[in-house]
């Protein structure tokens, strides 16, 4: 019997929680969260992965560990959805890409997009989780919701 979506983010939610506890390096806790966001959605997530604060320019983002086609190396805050989410610490739900100001098409081929910020402990921004598809209005508030459960835990979890 087939899972509903608020189903599959609760399943790998748990799975996300299950490998990362107790790992203290955070690459491992991110690519860990895009492999298996990625085989829990398939073709449905075009590019999944992550944006991380710079640790040589805090107000720009670099790429982290991701699944997909080749993404951009660097994003500046309040620059495309990625860009936007990290200077307003606020998900951005966009359902169609290229109306979106600013938006950077590191692959031509996205159409929809959801980024969600990621804080660690402290409640200080480390990065974005950016979710990509080649369909126009992919994502609603069921991956939000599925998405911002799974971001809270990752850095969170001891
Ligand atoms: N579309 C993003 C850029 C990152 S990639 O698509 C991998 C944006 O505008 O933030």
């Amino acid at each position: 019997m087939s899972q509903s979506k608020s189903e599959q983010y609760a399943d790998v939610r748990k799975q996300i929680a299950a490998v990362i506890a107790g790992e203290s390096s955070r690459t491992a806790r991110y690519a860990t969260a895009s492999c298996l966001l990625r085989e829990m959605f398939g073709n449905r997530y075009f590019w999944t992965g992550f944006y991380l604060v710079a640790e040589d320019k805090p107000r720009e983002l670099v790429v982290g560990p991701y699944q997909g086609t080749m993404g951009c190396l660097r994003i500046p805050f309040g620059k495309g959805v990625c860009g936007a989410a990290a200077e307003s610490g606020e998900t951005q739900l966009v359902e169609d890409v290229h109306a979106f100001p600013g938006h950077i098409a590191c692959d031509s081929r996205s159409n929809s997009e959801i980024v969600v910020p990621v804080f660690d402990q402290d409640g200080k921004l480390a990065g974005v989780l950016d979710v990509d598809s080649t369909e126009f209005g992919a994502f609603d508030l069921d991956d939000k919701a599925g998405l911002e459960a799974i971001c809270a835990d990752l850095l969170t979890i001891d």
